[in-house]
């Protein structure tokens, strides 16, 4: 990613500029998640541009494994401090990683469009929440080539998509079809549900969200 774009959101960061930030888990996450995981114990749940949701936290203690990736050393430092988590801090040539002392929350400092199989592995499960609504269009087709390249055979992604009628973003308005279209070709992509407005106050007046579930195509 451009840096004039890396520096955007680490200053919304600093400047604690993170209206998008919940106080609970997600509802459709919780609502969906056995839709997520297929009913499987103890999974790798990744978390693109995770930023300090408490989703990651909210999965963990469900017994599952938490990787999240963020650009924003602080959103990931306030996430283990906020939650009283204990951590280790290791750093490699390409990125640093925060991780829970029972290793199974794992949090890169990274940016998303590095961060590949090599570093993590493949992952049945993710979750994507104002991860996509967070990039423009050039750099949603970039995220949808990084994510794809990151899905183990047997995934399920549950995309939790907002949408507007303004042409700005962040967050940017995703129609419905733009994902079905671009994820076409690997995809069987089902709506779950819409929620008329969801009540954040992030620019745009009134929101929807569609959360959708995206698994391989038969
Ligand atoms: C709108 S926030 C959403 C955070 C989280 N998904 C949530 O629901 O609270 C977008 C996040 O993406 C991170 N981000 C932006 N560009 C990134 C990049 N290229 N690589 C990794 N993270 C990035 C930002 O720091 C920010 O935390």
């Amino acid at each position: 990613m451009d840096q004039n774009k890396i520096a955007y959101w680490v200053k919304r960061w600093d400047d604690n500029n993170t209206g998008w930030h919940r106080s609970e888990a997600h509802i459709n996450l919780v609502q969906y998640f056995d839709k997520l995981t297929n009913g499987k114990a103890n999974v790798a749940v990744y978390f693109p541009m995770c930023g300090k949701t408490l989703d990651m936290m909210w999965v963990y203690e469900q017994g599952h494994s938490v990787v999240g990736v963020d650009i924003a050393e602080k959103s990931v430092k306030e996430f283990f401090a906020e939650n009283r988590v204990e951590y280790e801090v290791t750093e490699s040539k390409t990125n640093k990683l925060y991780q829970s002392k029972d290793g199974k929350i794992k949090i890169y400092i990274a940016d998303i469009f590095k961060f590949t199989s090599d570093i993590c592995g493949k992952f049945e499960s993710v979750w994507d929440r104002a991860a996509m609504n967070a990039l423009d269009a050039e750099d949603r087709k970039r995220y949808r080539e990084c994510t794809k390249g990151l899905l183990a055979p047997d995934f399920s992604i549950l995309l939790a998509l907002m949408q507007h009628d303004e042409p700005t973003g962040p967050p940017y308005n995703i129609p419905t079809e733009e994902v079905m279209e671009a994820f076409s070709d690997m995809c069987d992509v089902t709506v779950l549900t819409v929620r008329e407005d969801i009540g954040l106050s992030l620019g745009p007046k009134k929101m929807k969200e569609t959360t959708l579930l995206l698994r391989p195509k038969k």
